[in-house]
């Protein structure tokens, strides 16, 4: 085992989980549309590398799916259409851009 310090500053994580109509579920309710239209959008804005997104299991809100959070912030975006996704991102890259600093100092730091 490594162990080191986080490598990112920030993560924005969609719950996939799909319990196929049993229950009230993100994936049921569309979040792999979600997942597809932010690859569009970082496509269409050249953000390749930029965001960081992680698909994720159930996130406990499923009820409110599909549900995308912004990590370490815990900003939380339920109910998400794919109109959604450009506002999201625009607050996932204001707050990479307020942490440049911090960002540049865990890139410097050597792996434990
Ligand atoms: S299925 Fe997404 S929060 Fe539970």
């Amino acid at each position: 085992m490594i162990k080191r310090d986080q490598p990112y500053i920030r993560q924005l994580f969609v719950c996939i989980n799909n319990r196929h109509g049993e229950s009230p579920s993100c994936g049921y309710s569309g979040s792999e549309e979600m997942v597809e239209e932010l690859k569009k959008v970082c496509k269409e804005r050249n953000l390749k590398g930029k965001i960081r997104a992680a698909k994720s299991g159930c996130l406990d809100l499923c009820a409110f799916g599909p549900n995308i959070m912004i990590w370490p912030e815990g900003l939380w975006y339920m109910k998400v259409t794919k109109d959604d996704i450009p506002q999201i991102v625009d607050t996932f890259l204001k707050l990479e851009e307020q942490d440049k600093p911090a960002q540049a100092a865990l890139s410097a730091a050597p792996a434990k």
